[in-house]
């Protein structure tokens, strides 16, 4: 489609609300002015509306340590209580939690009463394992039902976990499980990519006896998930069949504190070393529980919800975990990939459980708009009434499409935007509520605040001037802090325009309706379908190998990933330039060191980076050579004549 006939086409379409779905939404207008009114009130009506209290809380917020919230203090509770043993208590046992469809076609029906006995049994193993209040749990696993279990027996025991993603590397593992000190690792033999077997706990071994460091683990508790053959240390672990499945199924929930750390979730920031991001549990369960509620307009009686992210990743722990599990909702949990066996296995999944509401990432729409439309078109998905999008900006034209060929042109979309740090979803339309606006994430949900400010500071509401996104009062799911690192936490984010604002990180922008456009990142953060990636990171991990003396990495815009990785590489003196071989063993090596999701696009191996003259390495010039774009202003560059020779030797040496 042209921008001409994109324009008018959108032109024609009335996104306003339909009335029938206003008159069953969760989300109302009067809940704006209600939230403005009184913040904390609020706040405090939401919380003891959708979470049950085992004592309830004194003050809703405390914020005399600010950047350090407490939030319901004073209050109790149990997340995993919350989660699966008050709906059973409710009389709704009987209701389906999990829908599992396994890449290879097994399926596993998972009502809250199984949950209660599965997430007890887990309780009970972890803690025959030693697990304690306060311990961390690394689990390292695939997108199966024992995953979910896992993280919900750790809430259980008051154990924060840690969740890594399974396309992360040996070497990221090690890092993060250091970092943590977990005491044990949960993860699978193997898990199911496109019909293969991948082995896992492999990799859990190596992070484990990495280098000379003593590792802090003491037990690894393995599911056999795919036959893959593991090797095998008899002091330190156990089967997940062996352990578990004799446990008792009961197991009783200990309140803990409303700021007891829930769970730690490693982020890329500006630096080589990733952020673990902690959050807690009073607010982080409130503000999960009340954004799936309203945003995804999730009635739990009625509607099939399927998240499509990985729990890897704050959406899976936020909307596949405890949002809509609060909430008793029934969802669809898929483990494989959305080509496997063939392109329209996400449909048939639709057409199969009547899936009402989807939540993806605008990465995958851009990938099916590829495939074409006579795949979705294949299917009946006259069952979905909410659709969702997360993790990048999506573009008018993706939108226009997930709206006609997965919405059947009548279901709301709503574009969240949100953080790791944030917890749960910030700024997004209402269903049933907000007029839409395709490639804006529109206004700050009730409850919540930003602005955008100026260079100096300053906010402003000017339409089309850029900014930067700030949020302007704390939030229930804020993130507590990084882990280890209360310095860090205060400088990254609130000292640019601090103590006041907490700075996101994005660049943003009012339209002339007032809607807010999020710009993408303005630091040294990529995105790349949706996963945060430091440039930093990959930076170091290309001059960790020994060919390597220097490297720049740029975020290039990208048709289906949003933005890709490339690399500009300058080689060691003794190191010779084998073309391709050398491009495609730089590439892998990102892979091992980091996970394939950092593979570099491109590697492009240069005799010169373009330099300020204090040193700084000017990625904004990089950028226009990996887009393809003229180069911009190079006044300040030490040497000038860096970037025609870059541009120069990019015939060469580019994959
Ligand atoms: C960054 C956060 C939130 C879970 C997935 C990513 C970008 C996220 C949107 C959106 C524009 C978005 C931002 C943000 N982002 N959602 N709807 N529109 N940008 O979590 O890895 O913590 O990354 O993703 O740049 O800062 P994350």
């Amino acid at each position: 489609m042209t921008d001409d006939s994109l324009s008018s086409h959108l032109h024609e379409l009335d996104l306003s609300p339909d009335p029938a779905f206003t008159a069953q939404a969760n989300g109302t207008a009067e809940m704006y002015d209600e939230a403005a009114a009184d913040h904390e009130g609020f706040w405090a009506r939401q919380a003891r509306e959708r979470v049950t209290w085992a004592k309830d809380f004194d003050t809703t917020l405390d914020w005399s340590e600010a950047p350090f919230a407490k939030w319901f203090v004073g209050g109790e509770l149990n997340v995993a209580y919350n989660c699966v043993d008050r709906h059973v208590e409710a009389g709704n046992g009987d209701r389906v939690a999990i829908h599992f469809e396994g890449e290879q076609g097994d399926t596993r029906t998972i009502t809250y009463a199984d949950l209660q006995r599965e997430v007890s049994k887990a309780a009970n193993a972890l803690a025959s394992l030693g697990v304690s209040t306060g311990d961390r749990v690394a689990v390292y696993m695939p997108m199966i039902p024992e995953t979910v279990f896992t993280m919900l027996a750790c809430a259980r025991l008051g154990a924060p976990h840690s969740v890594i993603f399974g396309g992360f590397s040996a070497e990221a593992l090690h890092t993060r499980i250091a970092d943590a000190e977990a005491k044990v690792v949960v993860t699978t033999d193997g898990q199911w990519r496109r019909g293969k077997p991948a082995p896992l706990k492999a990799a859990v071994d190596a992070a484990i006896h990495h280098g000379d460091d003593a590792s802090p683990v003491e037990k690894v508790l393995v599911v056999k998930r795919t036959d893959t053959e593991v090797e095998w240390d008899d002091e330190r672990d156990v089967w997940w069949h062996d352990l578990v499945e004799g446990q008792p199924d009961t197991h009783e929930a200990a309140p803990v504190d409303s700021e007891h750390p829930l769970f730690i979730l490693y982020t890329s920031g500006t630096t080589g070393k990733p952020k673990g991001i902690f959050h807690t549990t009073g607010g982080y369960l409130t503000q999960a529980a009340y954004t799936n509620a309203v945003v995804h307009d999730l009635h739990p009686e009625t509607d099939v919800y399927w998240c499509t992210a990985d729990v890897g990743w704050v959406t899976g722990h936020s909307y596949i975990v405890y949002g809509p599990l609060a909430n008793g909702a029934t969802q669809v949990l898929y483990e494989g990939t959305p080509d496997s066996p063939h392109q329209g296995r996400w449909w048939e999944i639709v057409e199969k459980y009547k899936v009402s509401i989807l939540y993806t990432a605008p990465t995958a729409i851009r990938t099916f708009m590829k495939w074409g439309t006579d795949i979705p078109a294949k299917y009946d998905m006259s069952s979905i009434r909410v659709l969702g999008s997360v993790g990048e900006p999506i573009n008018p034209e993706a939108w226009l499409w997930y709206r006609k060929h997965v919405g059947g042109d009548r279901a709301p979309i709503v574009d969240t935007w949100w953080q790791t740090e944030t917890g749960a979803i910030m700024i997004s339309p209402l269903p049933g509520v907000t007029t839409l606006e395709p490639g804006s994430a529109q206004r700050p949900i009730p409850g919540i605040s930003a602005e955008i400010l100026d260079d100096d500071g300053n906010p402003f509401t000017e339409a089309e001037k850029v900014g930067y996104l700030v949020l302007t009062k704390p939030w229930p799911s804020m993130l507590r802090g990084i882990w280890g690192d209360p310095e860090r936490y205060k400088e990254t984010y609130w000292s640019r325009f601090g103590p006041k604002y907490y700075f996101a990180g994005d660049g943003a922008k009012y339209d002339e309706k007032g809607n807010i456009w999020l710009l993408g990142r303005v630091d040294d953060v990529m995105n790349v379908s949706g996963h945060r990636l430091s440039t930093a990171e990959i930076e170091s991990a290309l001059v960790s190998h020994p060919s390597v003396a220097e490297a720049a990495v740029v975020g290039a815009a990208d048709e289906t990933t949003g933005q890709a990785v490339c690399a500009f590489v300058i080689l060691r003196g003794g190191a010779t330039d084998h073309g391709e071989e050398t491009v495609q063993e730089l590439r892998n090596h990102v892979a091992k060191e980091i996970g394939p999701i950092a593979k570099p696009r491109q590697v492009m191996i240069v005799q010169e980076l373009p330099k300020t003259r204090s040193g700084k390495i000017m990625r904004r010039l990089l950028k226009d050579v990996a887009e393809n774009r003229e180069v911009g202003d190079v006044t300040t560059l030490a040497d000038s004549s860096v970037m025609n020779l870059i541009k120069q030797g990019m015939s060469s040496g580019s994959d």
